[in-house]
């Protein structure tokens, strides 16, 4: 067992775990921070997709020893919400567009959605198709339709 500590939605915590446990498992069963989904456990189905020092990546595949005491850690539930609203702007699309159906994946799809605008707007550009065809997130409803166009409006 050994001490980690990291930022974590904006709050520096220290947690007891042995080295090679996998993030997720750490934020879900030792955190209580239940945001990120498991689904496949190896880094396919980006239920779990959150985001370190702003990038999209999977907690389910990285080691808690590999979390630098720096590295900031953010779920959906660090999301930041849109000034005067309890939703970040992406979050306000989903519910608008009426996405989810059984909402299992709707966190990683969110949160790989917000990394994608992040990204390209560093790029100075607008999300664009071609982002949209990159996205992995597994959604067994196949609710990938109004993803898209959730992304789209959630951008904006
Ligand atoms: Fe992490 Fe599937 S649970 S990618």
């Amino acid at each position: 067992m050994a001490s980690h500590t990291f930022t974590l939605n904006g709050e520096r915590i220290t947690v007891e775990a042995e080295d090679d446990v996998r993030l997720l498992w750490v934020l879900r069963d030792l955190l209580g921070v239940t945001g990120p989904k498991y689904g496949c456990g190896i880094g396919v189905c980006q239920a779990c997709t959150s985001h370190i020092n702003g990038k999209a990546f999977n907690p389910c595949s990285v080691p808690v020893s590999k979390i630098a005491p720096d590295d900031e850690i953010t779920t959906i539930e660090g999301l930041p919400a849109t000034v005067g609203k309890e939703l970040h702007p992406m979050q306000e699309a989903w519910l608008e567009l009426d996405v989810a159906q059984c909402g299992y994946c709707q966190p990683g799809q969110i949160m790989t959605a917000v990394a994608k605008v992040r990204r390209a707007a560093a790029e100075g550009r607008e999300i664009e198709e071609r982002d949209l065809d990159e996205i992995r997130n597994i959604c067994r409803c196949g609710t990938y339709t109004r993803i898209r166009e959730a992304i789209k409006a959630g951008a904006k």
